[in-house]
């Protein structure tokens, strides 16, 4: 036997914040030979699959499926309700809204970013000021991102709701769920939400590759008003199931569909709001573990949160700061000696710069139960000590008593 062996052998944990872990059923639906597109089982999956995105998305209104990630859903969504000249304004919680709003910007739309960092959650007030002082109505859309994956943020989209409501501001509240669906409560038509965009790779649980717009009767108006659409795009032929079947513009993603049809039965069999409450226990694990290891006497040589306050924290993803280069090497030793793989940091730090290095993310999004949190965090506790990482006691203790506790002594 080799002296430097290993435990690495079995099977991985990718434990990154998307895409996320596959299930066997999804899997396994999709292990076939190719179905015929035109007629039989496929169409009526196809159709099957609607009803049960909406009640994941909590709406009554229309669904949009694109074969994109969560890009082409975004581009979507920009497409059909805005044109050159609109002006949008983006509150930005992290680089997945700048993304959002720097495609915006390539399609010709104006857009006013408030850039609230990436430690901070939107302020209600600097987007009041925004609003109020768009006596014309110049914007046509907010556009949200619920969580952001790369700070781990979570906005209140509710909140913002009422905000626009408040000044009745008629702008359209478009919100990307692409992090946050099937993990953190999302009520699209009860939070008076426009326009969702989603993919499937994360709470979904599916490969990447098939993408999600979610609208109501005002953006189909909004679509309505549009002088021309992109005809891939446009979404109104798409939330037609008459005609959607054999309207991917081209070819149906027919194993997408078997999949996502397998992790939509484990959604639903769990129920939305057992899947929401478990993704909080998960998290709040997570973050019981993470506090006692960031409880030392120099926390500057130690591990941090990103988002500071729990109030603040989505329940799919926790990015944390652990001094350069100690993030990227506990990542590297953990991929290497334990089969364990923990995302890296987005957007808190150029990625040619070494402060890059002091930064992870641990994704719970999906398919992940107690004992892969507790093998997750058992993981990093062995990483910090055959790193030396200082790191403070009682994190295992105190994430074994989240799990053992009764949900109401929870929060
Ligand atoms: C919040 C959010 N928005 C948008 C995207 C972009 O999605 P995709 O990588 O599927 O294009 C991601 C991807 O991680 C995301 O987390």
């Amino acid at each position: 036997m080799q002296e430097n062996y290993t435990h690495s052998g079995g099977r991985g944990y990718l434990a990154i914040p998307g895409p996320s872990v596959i299930p066997d059923e999804v899997l396994q639906a999709m292990h076939r030979p190719s179905p015929n597109i035109y007629a039989g089982d496929l169409l009526t999956l196809t159709d099957s699959l609607i009803p049960d995105l909406k009640a994941v998305a909590r709406t009554k209104h229309s669904v949009a499926i694109y074969i994109a990630n969560g890009h082409g859903a975004w581009e979507a969504a920009l497409m059909n309700t805005l044109q050159p000249g609109d002006r949008v304004l983006v509150p930005s919680s992290g680089r997945f809204a700048i993304g959002w709003a720097e495609m915006a910007e390539a399609l010709g739309i104006e857009v006013e970013i408030l850039d609230f960092g990436t430690e901070a959650a939107w302020d209600f007030e600097r987007i009041a000021e925004a609003l109020k002082a768009d006596i014309g109505h110049q914007f046509k859309a907010v556009l949200g991102v619920h969580t952001d994956t790369s700070s781990s943020i979570r906005n209140d989209v509710a909140a913002l709701r009422h905000l626009m409501d408040e000044l009745q501001h008629p702008a359209l509240l478009m919100a990307d769920c692409i992090a946050s669906l099937g993990c953190d409560r999302f009520e699209m038509d009860l939070w008076g939400v426009d326009v969702m965009v989603s993919a499937c790779q994360k709470g979904l649980m599916t490969p990447a590759g098939i993408s999600f717009v979610f609208f109501n009767d005002k953006a189909a108006a909004a679509r309505a008003r549009l002088p021309r659409i992109s005809q891939y795009w446009d979404w109104s032929p798409r939330a037609n199931p008459e005609v959607f079947y054999q309207y991917f513009g081209g070819t149906a993603p027919t194993h997408h569909l078997y999949g996502l049809r397998a992790a939509l039965d484990l959604i639903h069999a769990e129920g939305m709001e057992q899947v929401w409450a478990r993704h909080a226990r998960l998290a709040q694990a997570i973050w019981t573990a993470c506090e006692a290891w960031g409880d030392i006497e120099d926390p500057s040589k130690g591990l941090r949160f990103n988002a500071p306050s729990r109030a603040l924290r989505s329940h799919a993803v926790t990015a944390l700061h652990l001094p350069s280069p100690k993030a990227s090497d506990l990542r590297a030793w953990l991929e290497s000696n334990l089969g364990l793989t923990l995302g890296i940091g987005l957007g808190l730090a150029p990625s040619d710069s070494p402060a890059w290095h002091g930064h992870f993310r641990l994704g719970h999004m999906g398919h992940v139960n107690g004992h892969m949190i507790m093998g997750l965090l058992g993981g990093i506790e062995t990483g910090f000590k055959a790193l030396s990482i200082p790191h403070g006691a009682g994190a295992l203790e105190g994430a074994a008593k989240v799990f053992s506790a009764k949900a109401t002594d929870l929060l």
